[in-house]
């Protein structure tokens, strides 16, 4: 009886320092974790805002298309010339960031799908700083889409979108609140006249970023990505509220909605479609099997005068369909595919405000990565003027 009791005893003190030591390990993980993210809290640096026009009338767009971003100086460049493969690396394609950047000096950077590169990438979080860390450098405002490839790292896209849109000087977000939307990575942005213009309070114009998906299967042939329903819905939505009338107080009487353009990185099907083009087509567009109605969605909404995309890495066109363009950015980054000896290129898009009538034109510069600034691309009124009436 005694021992039995004893033996009891001797269990529930076990127990008893089981449970201390559980709770005890318990509190320093977790104070661990508290104390580790104190130290590393850090605010997000944010751009100036809103996005305004310069004084000058104009608003000057960098689209970087496919940088591809593995991992760094290990991850070798594709097609480039022989004599150029064994010094080439993704740092080319940083490199190529700060040199475009420094000699263009654009008011706001749009990177469009592909930025990184997954299956090259074992840490995608590292890669997204390198591939961003130019923009970031910069201070510019910037914002990216994702493409069929940002996901084969270690980040969903989900994940992806969070991160990129908690950068530096990232514009970037997730997707509009309290909306159920499909893909990661549907956002607007507006951007405001000049500061002390007589436009300073109102949006001049407006971007349009959407996600258009990876991959999908569809009736068991795999085919790209589209832009849903859902997409369209939303970006329907905020199109009519944008050109709704008193959308800013006091609207000009020679200002009406403003016009807009969309990024994103698969192109619409339609495009195989452009008869008359400016600049190069050198490969089938690999689109989705799927046309899900954005072009009709686009020209009905009517404020959409261009989109840009990237995703075929050799074409760097635009051409019009039913009023509006549909262009390349033409591929940036060294570890993405393209053609020995044809440059690495990205697509300079300057909006013009022109002060009295708020007159929008966008005029195309087309960039090559090695020998500087070779205007393929001059669509000197890309859109000539915006209903006034
Ligand atoms: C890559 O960068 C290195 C170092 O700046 C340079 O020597 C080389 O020419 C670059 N390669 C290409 C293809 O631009
Ligand atoms: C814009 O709004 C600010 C603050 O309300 C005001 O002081 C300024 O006069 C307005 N500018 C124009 C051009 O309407």
């Amino acid at each position: 009886m005694k021992s039995e009791s004893g033996k009891t005893w001797l269990h529930s003190i076990l127990y008893l320092s089981c449970i201390i030591f559980f709770l005890q390990l318990i509190h320093a993980l977790i104070s661990g974790h508290l104390f580790l993210s104190h130290a590393n809290v850090k605010l997000k640096k944010q751009p100036d805002l809103p996005l305004r026009f310069r004084a000058d009338g104009t608003f000057k767009i960098l689209q970087v298309a496919d940088i591809h971003y593995g991992n760094g100086i290990l991850t070798r460049c594709r097609d480039v010339l022989a004599s150029e493969f064994d010094h080439c690396s993704d740092l080319n394609s940083t490199r190529f960031l700060k040199r475009i950047i420094d000699a263009e000096k654009p008011d706001f950077i749009a990177f469009t799908g592909d930025n990184i590169f997954g299956t090259s990438s074992p840490d995608a979080a590292e890669s997204l700083f390198e591939a961003f860390g130019p923009a970031m450098e910069s201070r510019l405002p910037w914002a990216a889409v994702l493409g069929n490839h940002d996901q084969e790292s270690t980040m969903t896209r989900e994940e992806l979108m969070s991160f990129i849109s908690l950068m530096d000087y990232s514009v970037s977000q997730t997707n509009p609140l309290a909306e159920d939307i499909d893909g990661f990575g549907n956002y607007n942005l507006r951007i405001w006249g000049a500061p002390g213009s007589h436009l300073a309070n109102h949006s001049v114009l407006n971007l349009y970023f959407l996600d258009s998906g990876d991959r999908a299967i569809v009736n068991g042939v795999r085919t790209y990505g589209w832009i849903k329903e859902s997409q369209l819905r939303w970006l329907r939505g905020v199109s009519k509220v944008l050109q709704g009338p008193n959308l800013d107080n006091n609207q000009p009487e020679d200002f009406s909605s403003p016009p807009a353009l969309a990024f994103f990185h698969i192109p619409i099907p339609e495009i195989r479609q452009v008869k008359e083009i400016v600049g190069q087509y050198q490969e089938y567009a690999a689109c989705s099997l799927v046309n899900s109605g954005v072009l009709q969605t686009l020209v009905s909404m009517g404020d959409v005068k261009a989109v840009f995309t990237g995703h075929d890495h050799t074409n760097d066109f635009c051409g019009n369909l039913n009023g509006i363009w549909l262009c390349y950015g033409g591929g940036f980054g060294y570890h993405a595919y393209g053609r020995a000896g044809w440059p690495r290129r990205a697509r300079v898009i300057l909006a013009e405000l022109a002060s009295l009538v708020g007159l929008v034109v966008i005029e195309m510069t087309q960039m090559e990565g090695v020998k500087w600034l070779l205007k393929v691309c001059n669509l000197a009124v890309l859109f000539d003027s915006f209903d006034t009436a």
